[in-house]
């Protein structure tokens, strides 16, 4: 592999913010990597669509990243990691992987009970990607699936304690108290920031599963197996992208990545340039 190559960014993209959650996986797992971030919140929210057009877009963008010139690509969204990454796998000569297994992974790792509850947007659960993935691992794993659709827009209001928070909590999650789950997989990139408030709600010792930080593994392993890590011992850049800016998602991007610059890039999704 040349050295340009290793020192190539890794391209990471999500529907709009949230993927930020995985990219500060990638920045505690791989602190000497460049990273692309590419979120697309003039079309958000993907968790309602279908499977085609999440491909579509998701195809779009992984294009944008090639011309980027990335060595490698995170599906930072789980939507999309549920829906396009069989096909994107398939038309990539990058290395491309998804949070999907990642969360799998870990979840599978910790339970003790043996039940997992699975929450994510409608068009992840309904894709049952996590029940294939978990039951790959290991297929004696029982699996409940719970979309949950008003966490986002939730997220994205900053309503992420008090009783409202609770209260939308227990409407979508109170009836797995009887069910001995012990492990949750946050299958959704904003669902981290309402980890607290749903232990909160569910009580007990609840385990939850890590997708950011085990897709920064994976990652990492793919990376050293085809020998693509970065050898430069200089301080990494960062580079981000959104198709929309608005203050609502500035501030949820300052809120889950403080510190992130304010000078990201607008792309613009309906140009000929992107979608060629
Ligand atoms: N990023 C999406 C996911 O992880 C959630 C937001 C959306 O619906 O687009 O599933």
């Amino acid at each position: 592999m040349s050295p340009k190559e290793r020192s190539a960014p890794i391209g990471v993209f999500d529907s709009g913010v949230g993927g930020l959650t995985v990219l500060g996986g990638l920045r505690a797992v791989l602190p000497g990597e460049d990273l692309i971030y590419f979120g697309d919140t003039a079309r958000i929210p993907w968790g309602i669509k279908s499977p085609q057009v999440v491909t579509q877009f998701s195809r779009e963008i992984c294009r944008f990243l090639e011309r980027k010139g990335v060595k490698a690509i995170v599906v930072a969204c789980n939507t999309a990691s549920a829906a396009a990454l069989p096909v994107l796998e398939q038309e990539l000569s990058l290395p491309i992987l998804g949070v999907v297994r990642a969360g799998a992974r870990h979840a599978a790792q910790v339970t003790r009970t043996r039940r997992i509850a699975v929450l994510g947007t409608e068009a992840t659960i309904r894709s049952r990607a996590y029940h294939r993935a978990i039951e790959a691992i290991d297929p004696g794993l029982r699996i409940l699936g719970r979309a949950c659709p008003l966490f986002v827009p939730m997220v994205e209001e900053g309503i992420v304690d008090g009783p409202l928070a609770e209260g939308i909590v227990e409407h979508y999650l109170g009836d797995l108290r009887g069910e001995e789950v012990d492990t949750i997989v946050l299958g959704c990139t904003h669902y981290p920031l309402l980890a607290d408030v749903i232990r909160k709600v569910l009580g007990g010792d609840l385990q939850v599963a890590d997708a950011a930080r085990t897709a920064a593994m994976e990652l990492k392993d793919l990376l050293e197996e085809q020998d693509l890590l970065n050898p430069s011992l200089g301080p990494p850049s960062e580079q981000f992208f959104f198709s929309d800016r608005t203050p609502a998602f500035q501030r949820l991007a300052r809120l889950i990545l403080p510190g992130i610059p304010e000078d990201m890039e607008r792309v613009d999704v309906e140009s000929e340039d992107f979608r060629s």
